[in-house]
């Protein structure tokens, strides 16, 4: 089956015109995650799932996500909130999502895609953006890539928590370094070709760099991967179903008012390749 597509910027993000029976019967998975992968992000509107079906839906995506390092939640819905009562151990994390990131690079093979529907909408903010790692790498400079692809990169919990918090407490830091410290190649090279840059603010460090030229480096390429032409930025309506590819795409959320109960329920899927740099 065809889907009738619109693409929603140049770059990045496509909206689909769909319904809710065809989404749950599989037929149109496989054209979703050659959309995903060419588009990083995928937009259903005017769909109402409840819980269960959204859960049946993302696993026509691919193999739903339990956790690795810590539960994923509830048969795998995990609830975005602020709110301690709704998801007392997602909302301790809940302040890093303000920047961008990928979505556990913690694990050797990091997550491929979420499903994301809205629960309770936000008045004010509360955008979800998304950037598109892939286009970003692919307008770099030819020299420049060469470069990049001899670069490994450790990504740790603290460095991508640190910008969230004004202070610190010993507990919060034997959380975070809880979470294995992982390296991966700076640019990967995915099975279907193409190359994305792997940027999150997990990015600790780069190996063998000085720590000073590694901070520069990454702050240039995540300032250059975060341009308005790489950015999608989502409105969210009710009966919105979003999926992102989280192997070429950070997102972040834009701040919103912390009291007003905004929230999504989001069911991820486990990656199907690790983070492999130039042969
Ligand atoms: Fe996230």
């Amino acid at each position: 089956m065809a889907l009738t597509t619109i693409d929603l910027t140049p770059r990045v993000g496509s909206e689909i015109k769909s319904d809710l029976d065809t989404l749950l019967s599989g037929t149109v998975a496989a054209e979703l995650r050659q959309l995903l992968v060419e588009r990083g992000v995928v937009i259903a509107r005017g769909i109402a799932m409840s819980d269960d079906q959204q859960r049946a839906f993302t696993r026509t995506l691919g193999n739903l996500r339990l956790g690795t390092v810590k539960s994923e939640g509830e048969g795998g819905m995990l609830k975005v909130t602020l709110d301690k009562k709704e998801n007392p151990t997602y909302a301790e994390f809940f302040p890093g999502t303000f920047f961008w990131h990928m979505d556990g690079t913690y694990d050797q093979i990091p997550p491929f895609a979420t499903v994301l529907t809205p629960r309770v909408l936000s008045p004010t903010g509360g955008f979800t953006e998304f950037a598109n790692t892939y286009a970003a790498y692919e307008d770099l400079p030819e020299d420049e890539k060469k470069f990049l692809g001899t670069l490994q990169v450790v990504h740790t919990m603290q460095s991508a928590m640190w910008p969230s918090y004004e202070d610190v407490t010993v507990e919060q830091l034997a959380l975070w370094r809880s979470y294995p410290v992982r390296t991966h190649p700076l640019v990967w090279h995915h099975h279907s070709g193409r190359k994305s840059l792997v940027l999150s603010t997990s990015c600790a460090r780069i190996v063998g760099m000085h720590p000073a030229e590694s901070h520069d480096l990454l702050q240039r390429l995540m300032a250059w991967a975060t341009q308005p032409e790489y950015v999608y930025r989502h409105r969210w309506q009710m009966n919105d179903v979003l999926i992102w590819d989280n192997t070429g795409t950070m997102h972040r959320v834009t701040p919103f008012d912390p009291d007003c109960g905004r929230q999504l329920h989001r069911f991820t899927l486990n990656g199907e390749e690790p983070v492999v740099g130039a042969a």
